[in-house]
C-alpha cells in the first residue's frame, strides 16, 4: 500500500508504509528450517511504540511459535498496552524481502491480537484495513470469563 487514497477506515494507506517496512525487516530473522515460509509481523501501539516478532520453528513442529507470539511477547515485556496498527506480511525463504506480501494472522493469533487490541485497532489485510471485528467476529474475552 503506498497511495495516499484514505482506506475504509479512514486512515491514509500510508499509514502501513512503515509497518510494512518493519514486517519485512523482521522477517529476515524468521527462523524457518522446515516450512520455508517466513512471516514477520509489525504493530503499534497506542502510546506510540513499535514492537515486532518473527516466525520461530522447532523440529516438534506443533511447538512452531508464529511471528505473532513474538510480537504480544515484546509488547508485554515492553510495558504492555494496546495495538493501534497491525499487519504481517510472509512468503518464501529463497524471495526478495520486498516480495513478501501482507498475510492474514492465523485464527489463533486473531484470538491473541484481539486480547492486546486497542478498540480502534486497524489491522492491514490482503483485503485492505480492517477492524478487528472484521477479522474474528464474536471473539471470545475476558468479559466471557465473567458471563
Ligand atoms: N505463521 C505465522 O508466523 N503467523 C501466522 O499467522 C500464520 C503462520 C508461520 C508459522 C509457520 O512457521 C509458517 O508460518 C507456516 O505455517
Amino acid at each position: 500500500m503506498s497511495t495516499s487514497e484514505n482506506t475504509p477506515q479512514g486512515l491514509p494507506a500510508t499509514e502501513f508504509d512503515e509497518l510494512l517496512a518493519a514486517a519485512r525487516e523482521i522477517a529476515e530473522r524468521a527462523y524457518t528450517p522446515y516450512s520455508r515460509f517466513r512471516v514477520g509481523a509489525a504493530a503499534l501501539t497506542e502510546d506510540g511504540r513499535l514492537v515486532r516478532g518473527c516466525n520461530v520453528e522447532n523440529a516438534g513442529y506443533g511447538v512452531t511459535l508464529c511471528a505473532e507470539c513474538g510480537l504480544i511477547s515484546e509488547l508485554i515485556a515492553g510495558g504492555g498496552g494496546r495495538l493501534s496498527r497491525f499487519v504481517c506480511v510472509g512468503g518464501d525463504e529463497r524471495k526478495d524481502r520486498d516480495e513478501r506480501h501482507v498475510v492474514m494472522p492465523c485464527g489463533r493469533c486473531r484470538q491473541l491480537l484481539s486480547e492486546h487490541a486497542a478498540p480502534d485497532l486497524v489491522l492491514l489485510t490482503p483485503g485492505g484495513p480492517r477492524g478487528m471485528d472484521a477479522v474474528l467476529p464474536q471473539a471470545f474475552g475476558p468479559a466471557d470469563l465473567r458471563s
